[in-house]
């Protein structure tokens, strides 16, 4: 189990101005904290909740489907690509990274159990998709299309290009090489993938993009690399038990929390630092940075007044960033709100060489780098702490899909109550709406003629 430390948020350990009285405030948010899970626990299973991603974890058909696909297709690709964007990547992303083998794509098939390389686009930058696509022989490569609505404007523009080409080299096979996952009914992309007979899997209904790393969004890419989908279930069960407790002090994802609501509105702490100390948790904090900005980042509350309420999310990792923003951490303006990860077993241990004794360097000698790592992050939290900074620190014993799992799945829950603490609809997007009929209306789609006008002279003014 993940062990979760906030004492360095308490005011006895930083101070009134900047801590809180945390005994005080689970007593006072006790009775509305239980209230809010035992409502996001019978809201779960409702339509239109917005919150079936409570039940990824008991989903034992979806698993199955997902197992036996993978198997069916085992060695018949060199290549896993994966077209998506936002919540439709980086969970997958994040999840991958961690768990495969670090430079995963650069091992040999031998090296990686034959399991295939993975890509994700996350992006339509010309240049790099180009590389990549110099680099992949399209015939070894499986792609797994992912959009829920179907229709995202990104991941249907490399789904074209790829499918062209694709079809191009390896004519009406083409279709054996490419799995979709989206909704059940609508969308342009379950249309063209039941024409084209892809194999489709899909996102169900009332889990949002962001919260779908434990659908098939997730799950297919993590089978076809070789993860071990069942452990990555059973951790998001065992803590999900933890997570239903009602009671604040035994539920970690509410005091998480309850933090961050208190520390934004009382202490004045709108930015809130996801910094794991571990190279493969890097792909965590941009998910991270996703779940919490379009979660939190909202203009209206639900009773419909303006509050702009939202957390910036600031991506940092150790010990890299010990020599970049911890200066600012340290010493710049109080209004952050850092989240460690801490990594108590390494899979690997590296020895420091005993050289060099007669230099200023030579009490490294004999100390693993797995010491040097997470003495840095205690002695950083520590210093922090004498600056009056509070922080929160998440341990996890090692990295592997179960306690990922339990990770991800904590910050989940911990954003959902965190979302009713606000008062807001955390699982709505409607900031990212101009922006996109404005691209639409750009490119020439029909329906936006008028917002077309619009943007060319707003344009021309800017
Ligand atoms: O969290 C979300 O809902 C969004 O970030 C979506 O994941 C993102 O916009 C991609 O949407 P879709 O899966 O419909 O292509």
């Amino acid at each position: 189990m993940l062990k979760f430390n906030c004492r360095n948020t308490d005011s006895v350990i930083i101070g009134e101005e900047n801590g809180l009285d945390l005994a005080q405030e689970f007593d006072r948010y006790g009775d509305k904290i239980a209230e809010i899970i035992k409502s996001l626990n019978q809201r779960k299973d409702k339509p239109e909740q917005n919150l079936q991603w409570m039940n990824l974890g008991y989903n034992e058909e979806t698993v199955w489907y997902v197992k036996e696909f993978a198997s069916m297709v085992e060695r018949r690709f060199d290549n896993v690509l994966v077209l998506g964007i936002g919540g439709s990547a980086l969970g997958g992303l994040a999840v991958t990274e961690a768990i495969l083998k670090p430079y995963w794509n650069l091992l040999t098939p031998e090296q990686r159990n034959n399991y295939p390389r993975i890509f994700f686009l996350d992006n339509i930058d010309p240049d790099s998709i180009s590389a990549l696509l110099e680099i992949l022989d399209l015939k070894k490569t499986l792609v797994n299309v992912i959009t829920k609505s179907g229709d995202t404007v990104e991941t249907m523009s490399q789904y074209m290009i790829i499918k062209d080409l694709m079809e191009k080299e390896l004519g009406d096979d083409y279709r054996k090489n490419i799995v979709a996952t989206t909704d059940k009914k609508m969308g342009i992309l379950r249309q063209l993938a039941d024409q084209e007979g892809y194999k489709i899997f899909f996102v169900p209904d009332d889990v949002g993009g962001r919260f779908s790393v434990f659908s098939s969004v997730g799950l297919v890419p993590f089978a076809l690399v070789g993860l071990d989908i069942d452990k990555i279930i059973n951790g998001i069960k065992d803590i999900d038990l933890e997570l239903k407790s009602t009671d604040i002090r035994q539920n970690i994802a509410a005091q998480g929390a309850l933090i961050q609501y208190l520390m934004d509105t009382k202490k004045g702490k709108k930015l809130s630092v996801m910094m794991p100390y571990s190279n493969r948790l890097k792909y965590v904090s941009d998910w991270y940075v996703q779940l919490l900005a379009e979660s939190l980042g909202k203009k209206y509350n639900r009773n419909g007044e303006q509050v702009n309420a939202g957390l910036t999310p600031i991506k940092a990792v150790g010990a890299t960033d010990q020599h970049s923003q911890m200066q600012l951490f340290n010493e710049g303006p109080n209004d952050k709100l850092i989240t460690f990860v801490r990594v108590e077993n390494f899979d690997k241990e590296l020895q420091i060489p005993k050289i060099f004794e007669y230099t200023g360097i030579g009490y490294l000698g004999g100390k693993t780098i797995n010491d040097l790592i997470n003495a840095e992050a205690d002695s950083t939290r520590v210093s922090l702490t004498d600056n009056s900074r509070p922080s929160i620190t998440i341990t996890i014993d090692k990295i592997d899909e179960y306690n990922v799992a339990q990770l991800l799945y904590l910050l989940e829950v911990q954003t959902a109550i965190a979302g009713e603490l606000y008062n807001i609809n955390t699982f709505d997007q409607p900031g990212v709406e101009d922006s996109r009929n404005y691209t639409y209306a750009l490119l020439g789609r029909a329906g936006y003629e008028g917002s077309a006008q619009n943007i060319k002279e707003k344009m021309a003014s800017l």
